[in-house]
């Protein structure tokens, strides 16, 4: 039998998922089909119901769909509720639904894993406080920082974001003006959307050293202006790529019962993407 599953968003026509999970499936000698899926607001929900309907095992749910999401699952795992989104959809024989959210879990892992960088003890900024930093925030902390700073163009929410996480470590938020009167960080997350518009968020010159690590969680072929920016104050670089591998390795894990390998499919991945 062929397990099924789907990546439901909008647009979607350029998700790498399918890709990823087959070639997850092929690594772990697991019979699956993965497919793209485009909905509307409107049809999300209907559109998930029929899925499952189908006979298929789950989905994921991808921009911007991630919260609308929660409402159509029976359970949510802790993850998913703390970050109000759901992008991973177990689907059950019973006809129930569970909602997990593999995000912020698949982005510690390329950052402690593939990129050897610990976050324990470390001063981290995350730019941004929509649903893409929200759904980190929970891993993050986790992974005990000395302090996670969310610093948004709207204030009011990455101060609003800080307070709902307070309880889960040490955590501050504020406007990007605010940056000038901290220190240097360690690790400088970008989750807003400005990459992918060519921008980046107005950040002052020493928020970022030689030693700092700068993590773009757009995922392109070439560098953002993010990345340049910090590569030319002399930081390491990485864009999202490693995140949306290891996120999808967790959601492999919840449906299939196995974690893949994931360092085998970077290379297939760099050779399909060149
Ligand atoms: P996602 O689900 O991808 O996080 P989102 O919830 O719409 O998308 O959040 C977008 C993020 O990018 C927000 O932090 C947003 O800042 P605001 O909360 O102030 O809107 C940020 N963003 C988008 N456009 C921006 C811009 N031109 N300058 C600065 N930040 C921007």
């Amino acid at each position: 039998m062929i397990n099924r599953y789907t990546v439901i968003g909008q647009p979607i026509a350029h998700s790498l998922s399918p890709v990823v999970h087959q070639l997850f499936g092929e690594l772990t000698q697991r019979k699956i089909h993965y497919t793209r899926t485009e909905a509307t607001p409107e049809t999300f929900a209907d559109t998930v119901i029929k899925w499952q309907q189908s006979g298929a095992r789950g989905c994921n749910v991808t921009a911007p769909f991630k919260e609308l999401a929660v409402d159509v699952c029976n359970r949510l795992s802790a993850n998913a509720r703390r970050a109000g989104s759901v992008n991973t959809i177990h689907m059950h024989c019973d006809g129930s639904r569970t909602g997990h959210n593999t995000d912020g879990v698949g982005l510690v892992a390329d950052i402690q894993s593939n990129l050897r960088r610990p976050l324990e003890s470390q001063r981290i900024l995350l730019l941004g406080a929509g649903g893409a930093a929200r759904g980190v925030m929970a891993p993050l902390l986790a992974s005990k920082p000395a302090l996670l700073h969310v610093a948004n163009r709207t204030a009011a929410k990455s101060e609003h974001l800080a307070s709902l996480f307070e309880d889960l470590g040490p955590v501050s938020g504020s406007g990007f003006e605010q940056l000038e009167e901290l220190a240097t960080f360690d690790i400088v997350i970008n989750a807003t959307t400005l990459s992918m518009h060519g921008d980046m968020p107005p950040l002052p010159e020493d928020i970022i050293s030689h030693k700092s690590l700068a993590y773009d969680m757009t995922y392109s072929t070439r560098d953002t202006v993010f990345m340049l920016w910090s590569k030319s104050r002399g930081a390491s670089a990485s864009n999202g790529l490693g995140m949306l591998v290891e996120q999808a390795a967790e959601s492999f894990l919840i449906w299939e019962g196995v974690r893949p390998k994931t360092r085998m499919v970077y290379p297939r991945l760099h050779e399909l993407l060149s």
